[in-house]
């Protein structure tokens, strides 16, 4: 079958890496792709939000299956245009990509229908707002309702902060996106990311991860969409994903079914591993950027026939296997992100790197340019290891960061820390 892929950064060179192994994709494309994506897939010049674009292509190139990746076109409505061609898609309808869409209908739901997050209250108005930030004090955090690229929590220490935070917002600086505002309690312990997959009423949860999202070493300064991410994630204990699904993804999946909205695609819970348990900070309606580069290093049965099967509503009882081996992504980002930064700086070594047992360097924002490859985003490649335990994917990828040659661009130097620093506490309690 001709499976397109449409999006441009590391989750969608690493969807295109599972699609290709699959003996089920005889020819694969990606719109608009990039610089690694075309080693694997024919990358053609749409973009994402081109639905002519795209329907004209999947019809003129018999195109079976098409892998929505970001959520900016599932939002807008991608897969309703699909549907209507009736071309199958993996990924939600708009009326599903809500959940992801706006905060204030994710709340509300969670409200409804008891799921865990923590409590809140929206507001169009400054005065209410300002008047209920006052009330509760800080911490506190304040939202915009609509999509903001990563960028619409804002963690407040101070009231003085939040109501800032408040005013900007309603103010404008988000545009329609920030017309509401959501304002939530802090909650208080270890995030992780849950992926589940999902056909409009069976869930199968994926492997755990965690990524993140702070740009400095020890999880400071401004967050980004991701800078690192590796699986498993040992805060996701097999009782903490049973709790997971059974309080959170499984009573969505009902509600929205309920509700006339079935969620097919894959469903992205954050999570805040508290005392009392999981609790839903947020969802998004496809895999993480970096987390999917990680789920799809462990992914050992056929990725493809897994996203055909969650389209065509046939997931009951079907299962994924997941290598025992650790995975782990470092994200190199180019100097200045999630500030200002450059595009067009030559990167090397890439070649180098993947010649590493166990490296593959999967691209974020790369072009080539006269057989040389370029830097064209903030995010620019992640490089992706596997191990027997995380220390050993980390040792990997970050020789594999050493061997490229790139003075223009960064990463953290202490991606997946807890993991590590859980390994070794396990390990001293094992010796003891
Ligand atoms: P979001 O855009 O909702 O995923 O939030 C971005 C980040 O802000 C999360 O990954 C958390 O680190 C943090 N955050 C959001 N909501 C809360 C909350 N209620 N309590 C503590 N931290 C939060
Ligand atoms: N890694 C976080 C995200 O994809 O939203």
């Amino acid at each position: 079958m001709h499976v397109l892929v449409i999006g441009a950064g590391g989750r969608e060179h690493a969807l295109c890496w599972g699609v290709a192994r699959s003996p089920l994709a005889s020819r694969l494309s990606c719109a608009p792709g990039n610089g690694g994506i075309g080693q694997l897939a024919e990358c053609v010049d749409i973009a994402v939000g081109d639905f002519d674009g795209i329907i004209a292509y999947c019809r003129a190139e018999a195109v079976d299956f098409v892998i929505v990746g970001p959520e900016d076109p599932l939002v807008a409505g991608l897969v309703d245009r699909l549907d209507e061609e009736k071309i199958l898609a993996f990924g939600p309808t708009a009326q599903a990509a809500i959940l992801e869409g706006s905060k204030v209908f994710t709340k509300n739901l969670c409200k409804r229908h008891n799921i865990p997050t923590a409590a809140f209250e929206r507001f169009s108005d400054i005065a209410e707002a300002r008047e209920y930030i006052q009330d509760q004090g800080a911490p506190i955090v304040v939202k915009v309702d609509g999509l903001a690229a990563g960028k619409g929590a804002i963690v407040c220490e101070t009231t003085e902060e939040a109501l800032a935070a408040a005013e900007e917002i309603l103010g404008g600086k988000f545009g329609a996106a920030g017309n509401e505002i959501v304002v939530e309690q802090f909650m208080v312990g270890e995030e992780a990311s849950f992926f589940a997959l999902c056909d409009g009423r069976n869930a199968l949860p994926l492997a755990t991860a965690q990524d993140h999202k702070a740009v400095g070493d020890g999880d400071v300064g401004p967050n980004t969409g991701g800078m690192g991410a590796y699986s498993p994630a040992p805060v996701m204990t097999d009782e903490m994903c049973q709790k997971t699904m059974e309080r959170i993804i499984l009573p969505t999946m009902r509600a929205m079914e309920q509700e006339g909205r079935p969620f097919k695609g894959v469903l992205y819970a954050g999570l805040m591993i508290t005392e009392r348990g999981p609790q839903l900070i947020e969802y998004n309606v496809r895999f993480g950027d970096p987390e999917c580069q990680v789920l799809l290093a462990r992914w050992q049965s056929d990725p493809l026939a897994a996203l055909l099967a969650a389209a065509k509503g046939q997931l009951a009882g079907y299962e994924v296997d997941w290598s025992e081996r650790a995975a782990i992504t470092v994200v190199m980002a180019a100097k200045g992100y999630p500030g200002d930064y450059a595009k067009g700086t030559e990167i090397k070594g890439v070649a180098a790197a993947e010649a590493i047992a166990g490296v593959s360097v999967l691209h974020a924002g790369t072009r080539l340019e006269d057989g040389r490859l370029l830097s064209n985003g903030g995010r620019v490649l992640g490089v992706t290891a596997q191990g027997r335990d995380i220390r050993t994917a980390r040792t990997r990828a970050y020789q594999g960061v050493e061997a490229i040659d790139w003075p223009e661009g960064f990463c953290r130097n202490d991606i997946g820390w807890r993991a590590v620093q859980r390994e070794e506490e396990h390990e001293a309690q094992s010796e003891e």
